[in-house]
C-alpha cells in the first residue's frame, strides 16, 4: 500500500483533460508537513495554472471538481494561492489496517517491475583487523540488500574483499622475517596480525621520516602565510577587511594541519626510535617498503613461496572478518574477493587497448577521459596491475554473470573519483545500459569530531567496539532496579540474549539514522539510551505490543476473528495517527530505495515507535469501552508490533520478547 501512489493514479484522472503532463503534476502529491492541513497535499494548481494561463484557484476547483476519490478522501479543501488538501476518510483507514491483518508483508506490495541489483558491500581489505570504517559500508550495504529484496527484487550480494594486495605483501614479509612458524600456526589469526603491525608500523616509520623534511617545509611556508594575511588584514580598507579575515582564517586552518601532520609524523618517528629494539629492527630493514612492494608483485606474478604462504594465510583472515560478521548477522551471496579477477586483467587492459580506450603514457597504461585532469592508471610501468583495473574486471563479470539493471558500490566518500572514473570508462566500454551508483557514505567520528582513533592512535578495531556496545547496553537494560519489575525474573542467560540484541542494534541504528553521506560523531552513551532516537527505544516499543498482547491473551489469529465479528472503531485522533503510520511502510522503503538511504526508514520506525507511545498513553486496551474499539485498538498493538519488528529486521537488528 503505497498511498502517494494511490492519490496520484486519481490525481491523474482527474487531470488528463487539462494538461498532456498529468503524470508530473500528479507526483507532486506529498504528505503534508501540518496535520492541520490534512494528511497530504497537491501543489500542482499553481505550476498548472501558469501554463493554461488562469488563476490557480479556479484551476485547483477544476481539479477537485473532476476528482473521483471519495471513497478514500473527504471532499478535497483548496486552500492558500490554490493547494488541495487532502484528509483520508477514517473508515478508509480502519478498512486498510484490518486488511494488514494476516499480512506477512505489512502491506508493501511487491514491485511490478523487479530489477537484478547487485550490492558490493563491506569489502574490506583482509590481513589486516576490520575496524571502525568498515561498519559503515557493512551495515548500510546489508541494510539495503534486505530492504530491496523485501521490495521484490532479485538482490545478489558481493563481498569484494581486498584479498590481493599490498597487505598480503606485508605478512608475507613479516612471517618471512619475524614469523615463528609454530607460534603463528598455533594462534594464526592474532600471529598474522601482529605481524602486520610489526611490519606496518616501520613502513610508516620509513614514510614519516622521509616526509619530516617536506612537512617542515610545508609548516614554514604555512606560518609565512598566515603572517602575510595578518599584514594584508591590517593594512586592508573596511570594504576588504571581510575577505582579508577569511583568508586568514584559512591559512591558519591551513598551518594548523600542516602542524598536525608534521606532530603525527613526528611522533611515529620518535616511537620507534626512543625503542633500542623498534630502532634496531628499523636499521635492519631500511628498505622494507620497497621490499614489502617487491613481495607482493612476487605473489602476482606467481611465485610459489609466496602464493603457498598467501594460500596457507587467507582463510585465517577470511575466520577473523567471518567472526564478525557472525555477530552482526551479515551474509553474503559472493565472496569474490580481488584475487579471484587475477586471471582476467590482462585481458581488460588488452580490451581497452583494442578498443581504443587505453593507450601507453611514460610507460604505463591509461585511460584519458574528458573532465578529469588525471587518467585512469589500469598497468604500470613494471607491469602491476591496479585497484581500478580489478574493479573493470570485476564489473564485466558482474555484468556476464548477474545481468544486473542496477549495481550498488556502498564505499566511502573518499574513493568518488575512482569511481567517477570508473563509471566514465564502463560507458565508453559500452556498458552504459546498467545504472552504476556509487552510494558512498561519510566518516565516523570521535567525541572530538576527528576520526575515530584509539589513544595510541591506531583505529578502534571493530570487536572492541560491538564488545563496548554490549556491555553499555547491558547496564542501561538490565541495571539491578529495572531488573526487579521483570516477572518471572531474567536470568543471565536472557540479559546476555537481549544486550546482545540491543548493543549491535545501537551501533547499526545509529549508523543508519544519519543520512549515509554525513559524518557522524560516535557517542555510545546516546547510542543505547532507551529514550532517544534509538533501536533501543523501537526494540523496547515492541516488547510493550508483546506485553499488552500477553496481557490480553490474544494472537493475531483471535485478532483477525474479533474484527470480523465485531467491525473496528477509532475514536481517538492518537488511533487514527498511529493506524496511518502503520500503512507508510511501503512509502518509507520506495523512498529508501531512491536515494539508497536507510535513515528513510529509520525515521519511519521512530515516527512509529512515537505514535505507538502516544497511543499507548491515551488508549487503554483491556478497558477499551466497546468491542469494536478494543478490536481497532488490539489491532493497532498487533500491527504496531509487527511493523516494528519487520522495519527492524530491514535493518538488520533484532528485538527481544521483553526487555
Ligand atoms: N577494499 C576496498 C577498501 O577497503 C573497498 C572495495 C570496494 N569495492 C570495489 N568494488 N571497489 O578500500
Amino acid at each position: 500500500m503505497h498511498l502517494p501512489r494511490l492519490l496520484q493514479e486519481r490525481f491523474r484522472e482527474s487531470l488528463a483533460s487539462l494538461t498532456d503532463r498529468a503524470d508530473d503534476y500528479a507526483a507532486m502529491i506529498r504528505p503534508t508537513a501540518d496535520p492541520k492541513h490534512g494528511d497530504y497535499q497537491c501543489n500542482c494548481a499553481m505550476p498548472l495554472s501558469k501554463e493554461v494561463g488562469r488563476n490557480p484557484r479556479e484551476v485547483a476547483a477544476e481539479i477537485v471538481d473532476k476528482l473521483r476519490i471519495d471513497d478514500i478522501c473527504e471532499t478535497p479543501q483548496i486552500a492558500g494561492p490554490g493547494f488541495i488538501n487532502l484528509t483520508l476518510k477514517t473508515d478508509f483507514i480502519s478498512t486498510s489496517l484490518s486488511s494488514l491483518l494476516g499480512d506477512d508483508r505489512c502491506g508493501v506490495d511487491p514491485v511490478k517491475s523487479e530489477k537484478s541489483i547487485v550490492i558490493d558491500f563491506s569489502s574490506p581489505n583482509v590481513a589486516k583487523p576490520m575496524h571502525v570504517g568498515h561498519i559503515r559500508s557493512t551495515v548500510i550495504g546489508d541494510a539495503l540488500a534486505r530492504c530491496l529484496r523485501f521490495l521484490g527484487h532479485r538482490v545478489v550480494t558481493d563481498n569484494h574483499l581486498g584479498d590481493w594486495g599490498t597487505q598480503f605483501g606485508i605478512i608475507i614479509y613479516g612471517y618471512k622475517h619475524f614469523g615463528d612458524p609454530e607460534v603463528v600456526a598455533a594462534n594464526p589469526v592474532q600471529e598474522l596480525a601482529k605481524l602486520y603491525r610489526i611490519v606496518n608500523q616501520l613502513i610508516e616509520y620509513r614514510k614519516s621520516k622521509r616526509s619530516i623534511a617536506s612537512l617542515e617545509q610545508g609548516v614554514q611556508s604555512a606560518e609565512q602565510a598566515v603572517q602575510e594575511a595578518e599584514e594584508f588584514l591590517e593594512g586592508a580598507e573596511d570594504s576588504k577587511k571581510k575577505a582579508a579575515k577569511k583568508s586568514l582564517a584559512s591559512a591558519q586552518r591551513r598551518s594548523q594541519s600542516a602542524i598536525t601532520s608534521l606532530n603525527a609524523a613526528t611522533e611515529k618517528v620518535n616511537v620507534v626510535e626512543s625503542d633500542p629494539v623498534l630502532a634496531e629492527r628499523a636499521k635492519l630493514h631500511a628498505e622494507i617498503d620497497q621490499a614489502v612492494l617487491e613481495e607482493t608483485a612476487k605473489l602476482h606474478q606467481g611465485d610459489s613461496e609466496n602464493l603457498a604462504l598467501w594460500e596457507k594465510f587467507l582463510p585465517h583472515c577470511k575466520d577473523e572478518i567471518n567472526r564478525v560478521y557472525d555477530r552482526l548477522g551479515v551474509e553474503f551471496d559472493h565472496t569474490l574477493g580481488e584475487s579471484f579477477y587475477h586471471s582476467q586483467l590482462q585481458g581488460v587492459v588488452e580490451k581497452l587497448k583494442q578498443a581504443g580506450l587505453a593507450e601507453e603514457s611514460d610507460g604505463a597504461i591509461c585511460v584519458f577521459m574528458d573532465g578529469f585532469d588525471a587518467p585512469m592508471i589500469v598497468q604500470k610501468q613494471d607491469g602491476a596491475f591496479l585497484y581500478a583495473t580489478t574493479d573493470l574486471a570485476t564489473l564485466q563479470y558482474r555484468l556476464n554473470e548477474f545481468n544486473p539493471g542496477e549495481i550498488l558500490y556502498v564505499v566511502d566518500t573518499r574513493q568518488s573519483e575512482h569511481f567517477e572514473k570508473l563509471f566514465a570508462v564502463a560507458d565508453q566500454f559500452g556498458l552504459e545500459h546498467v545504472k552504476l551508483v556509487h552510494v558512498n557514505f561519510g566518516t565516523v567520528l570521535g567525541e572530538d569530531g576527528k576520526p575515530m582513533k584509539t589513544r595510541s592512535g591506531t583505529l578502534i578495531g571493530l570487536e572492541s567496539l560491538l564488545d563496548g556496545a554490549v556491555e553499555r547496553a547491558k547496564q542501561v537494560v538490565c541495571d539491578p532496579d529495572r531488573l526487579t519489575t521483570f516477572d518471572p525474573p531474567m536470568d543471565e542467560a536472557e540479559q546476555e540474549m537481549i544486550a546482545e540484541a540491543v548493543g549491535i542494534g545501537a551501533i547499526k541504528f545509529a549508523d543508519l539514522s544519519h543520512h549515509r553521506t554525513s559524518d557522524y560523531r560516535f557517542n555510545l552513551e546516546k547510542m543505547v539510551a532507551l529514550d532517544g532516537n534509538t533501536s533501543a527505544y523501537v526494540q523496547y516499543s515492541y516488547a510493550r505490543t508483546q506485553k499488552i498482547l500477553e496481557n490480553a491473551k490474544k494472537a493475531e489469529l483471535d485478532i483477525i476473528q474479533l474484527v470480523e465479528q465485531h467491525g473496528i472503531e477509532m475514536t481517538h485522533p492518537a488511533e487514527r495517527n498511529l493506524a496511518l503510520m502503520l500503512m507508510k511502510l511501503e512509502e518509507s522503503l520506495v523512498t529508501l530505495h531512491k536515494d539508497y538511504a536507510p535513515n528513510q526508514l529509520v525515521d519511519y520506525l521512530l515516527d512509529t515507535a512515537r505514535a505507538y507511545s502516544k497511543f499507548n498513553e491515551n488508549c487503554h486496551v483491556l478497558r477499551a469501552e466497546t468491542p469494536q474499539i478494543q478490536a481497532a485498538r488490539l489491532s493497532l498493538v498487533c500491527l504496531s508490533g509487527r511493523i516494528l519488528q519487520l522495519g527492524l529486521q530491514l535493518l538488520g537488528i533484532g528485538v527481544v520478547p521483553r526487555m
